[in-house]
């Protein structure tokens, strides 16, 4: 399968498909360092929870292979990759997976004795990270795929395919994988305002891979579901409180608000390592605030008044009475039973 970010191992380079390109260009770029590392997660060259877990371990990669060139000394190295540890966490603040996979990288940096054994193990942490993420997405996808109805229309929001991964998707994963066994599943795709991942990636995805797709703004969702023209919302997650209550891209609550209302099931489809165990409930999430032009801008051309105020808020938080269940590759759990899988 193809890898939408892998490391690679003879340039010591990141390479990524440039999502913002989408869907005008597929693209892939190879970023070569840890403070290019650091815009591409911020400016959304890669995006997407497990994507950008990805992307920092690679970050601490790229610190690693620049400081060994550099010949510095061992203290040196792990202090100056313990900076960059910090640097790469603090360019996105939602998505766990992040500071999941940096944790990860900065333990070895701790743990290891020398420079050229610290690098080594970075590249291949970082490699078996990436090949696990399809493995996930891909037990994800076959205990998704039970609860989607024959034929059923799937509504999704945001972008949780194989561009948010390495490969497959975790709400898309489910898609597919029930595509796989049903031909006449179809999927509702919310535009997802301000920066269009549902319109610009999701559909792409999955236009591209021939599963019958219809895009709706983000407004729409209501209108559908009292038509019952949907079975089932699945989203993905940037990261779930131990109660359950899940963060996603900013709108997902008004989904699972309507979905309650006209008695849709609601599942939300993410990793194991999007559970959040420290943090008791969704109030502790932290919310990314992002640019106020994503909102105002559109293709280049100011679409508001001059003066008006505005906020844009990357996430929002869906409490846990809201979710039906939290399908991960250990199985649906009801979200107030995560604690059993740890
Ligand atoms: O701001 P983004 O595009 O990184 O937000 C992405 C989402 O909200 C996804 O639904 C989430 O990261 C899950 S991806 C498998």
């Amino acid at each position: 399968m193809e890898k939408t970010i892998e490391w690679v191992r003879e340039k010591n380079v990141s390479r990524m498909v440039e999502q913002t390109l989408l869907p005008y260009e597929y693209k892939k770029v190879d970023i070569d360092t840890c403070s290019s590392m650091y815009n591409a997660i911020k400016t959304m060259i890669v995006r997407g929870a497990p994507a950008i877990g990805i992307a920092g371990a690679h970050g601490v990669n790229l610190k690693a292979v620049e400081l060994k060139r550099q010949r510095v000394d061992i203290a040196t190295f792990k202090g100056e990759l313990t900076d960059a540890c910090d640097y790469l966490i603090s360019s996105r603040p939602t998505a766990v997976n992040l500071m999941w996979t940096v944790e990860q990288q900065r333990k070895i940096v701790k743990n290891g004795t020398s420079v050229d054994e610290i690098v080594e193990k970075l590249i291949d942490n970082s490699i078996k990270l990436e090949d696990e993420d399809i493995k996930i997405n891909k037990k994800i996808g076959y205990y998704g795929a039970e609860i989607v109805p024959r034929g059923a229309t799937i509504l999704t929001h945001c972008n949780a395919g194989a561009l948010a991964t390495v490969g497959w998707g975790t709400a898309l994963g489910v898609v597919r994988s029930a595509f796989e066994k049903d031909k006449t599943i179809k999927v509702f795709a919310d535009e997802t305002r301000p920066r269009g991942q549902g319109a610009r990636i999701t559909t792409f995805e999955l236009v591209r891979d021939g599963i019958p797709t219809t895009l709706i703004t983000d407004g729409m969702c209501s209108y559908f579901m009292s038509k019952r023209m949907i079975d089932v919302v699945i989203t993905g997650a940037d990261r779930i409180a131990a109660n359950g209550d899940s963060a996603n891209k900013i709108g997902t609550c008004t989904l699972a608000i309507a979905a309650k209302y006209y008695k849709v099931p609601f599942y939300i489809a993410a990793p194991k390592s999007t559970i959040d165990m420290s943090i008791k409930t969704g109030a502790e999430i932290p919310i990314e605030l992002r640019n106020e032009e994503e909102v105002t801008i559109v293709n280049g051309k100011r679409i508001c008044a001059e003066g008006v105020n505005v906020i844009n808020p990357g996430f929002d938080v869906t409490p846990n009475e809201l979710i039906t269940g939290i399908i991960t590759e250990e199985g649906i759990l009801a979200p107030d039973k995560l604690s059993t899988i740890f």
